[in-house]
């Protein structure tokens, strides 16, 4: 096999499962890929501090510039907007390749980003920055690339969606339900950007530039979080049949007065009626309903924030990018290199 390697820069919540997972399926992954992924190192801000995954210790270190520059392939999961920008220019810049989860860094800087990949022939994946494992920046951008999205209405943060149903089925306040998501490794590190719903208008300035081949800048995304909901609207809202969600709404819209053609991102927290899907949507889970011209209307659901779930998405992103680093590799249709037995039906104990 060819050998690829890969930095990870951050090894918190995502970044330690990613690495965990890069090392108990090493073998698994270089059938997979025809390339085996070596993990040559995990930037972190202190070397000697206790971790709960349990990692070798001397792929620890503090020196940045190294590491990136001893890589094919860098994984960005510290979050924030420095130093993060400058390593993933770092990266593009010396011929790796990027994968990130940063939607605060994408949503942000994210054409500065593209631009500097697209000019040196660099992959910038990050499907791990909208709604943790669900797969939707792909569908967005190459599934439904041929046809035209309308309307994207979704649960985009798991964080909110986590305490609004605690609040309303466990009668958690808010505080008590955020303690318990932060501790769940839920929250950003400043879990501001949750309650205030910073995340969310990030994720909603992505998919709406995703889905309507666009820019929408952070700053024209209206946003108003959750830290105004009270106990007794959820309550009055539950008498009425309804429940309290943090909704993200991005649509093509006519503008009235002038007859123009836009679109509009906005994300606050709406009454939904308990006979919608979306008030199904339970603890961290996000739910993303896509509407487009041809395909009719779409569901995305699962998994919106988590170590372990977000780590899925990222080793996808991984898999994806090396397939292609790897000239002359195989390619997705061809890269059944597993040879796992096929089972007869009387073998098969669960019938569905
Ligand atoms: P954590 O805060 O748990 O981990 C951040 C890691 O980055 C830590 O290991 C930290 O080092 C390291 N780090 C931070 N700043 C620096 C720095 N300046 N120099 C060196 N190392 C640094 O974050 P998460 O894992 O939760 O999130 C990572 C990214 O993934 C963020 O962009 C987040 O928005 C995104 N994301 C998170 C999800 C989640 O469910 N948690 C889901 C989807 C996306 P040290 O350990 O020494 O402190
Ligand atoms: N803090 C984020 C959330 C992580 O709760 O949704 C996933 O992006």
């Amino acid at each position: 096999y060819r050998n690829l390697r890969v930095a990870l820069l951050g090894g918190g919540s995502v970044g330690a499962q990613v690495a965990r997972l890069l090392l108990e399926q090493k073998e698994e992954l270089a059938n997979r890929v025809g390339a085996s992924l070596e993990l040559v190192g995990i930037l972190v801000r202190d070397v000697d501090a206790e971790r709960t995954v349990d990692l070798p210790r001397e792929l620890f270190t503090t020196d940045a510039e190294s590491l990136i520059l001893g890589a094919d392939v860098v994984i960005e999961l510290m979050g924030g907007l420095e130093p993060a920008r400058s390593y993933i220019l770092m990266a593009i810049n010396s011929g790796a390749d990027v994968v990130t989860a940063n939607k605060a860094l994408l949503a942000t800087h994210g054409p500065e980003l593209f631009a500097a990949a697209d000019q040196v022939g660099a992959q910038l994946n990050y499907e791990a920055a909208v709604a943790g494992a669900i797969p939707i920046v792909r569908p967005l951008r190459d599934s439904l690339g041929g046809d035209q999205v309308n309307r994207i209405l979704g649960i985009v943060n798991g964080t909110t969606n986590f305490i609004l149903d605690r609040m309303d089925t466990d009668g958690d306040t808010l505080e008590e339900a955020l303690r318990l998501a932060t501790d769940l490794g839920y929250a950003e590190a400043d879990p501001t950007a949750d309650i205030g719903g910073y995340d969310a208008a990030q994720k909603a300035a992505i998919l709406a530039s995703l889905a309507f081949h666009t820019n929408v800048p952070l700053e024209s995304v209206y946003r108003e979080g959750i830290t105004s909901v009270t106990p007794a609207q959820i309550e009055s809202a539950r008498k009425a049949g309804y429940v309290v969600k943090l909704l993200a709404i991005c649509e093509r819209l006519v503008d009235a007065a002038t007859g123009r053609e836009g679109v509009s991102a906005r994300v606050y927290p709406a009454m939904v009626h308990r006979s919608h899907p979306l008030a199904s949507v339970h603890g961290a889970n996000n739910a993303v309903f896509v509407e487009a011209e041809a395909a009719g209307s779409l569901m995305f659901y699962g998994a919106g924030a988590g170590g372990v779930e977000t780590a899925s998405a990222v080793l996808g992103d991984l898999v994806s990018l090396a397939r292609r680093h790897i000239a002359g590799g195989p390619g997705v249709a061809a890269s059944s290199h597993a040879d796992l037995p096929v089972f007869s039906i009387d073998s098969i104990t669960t019938r569905y």
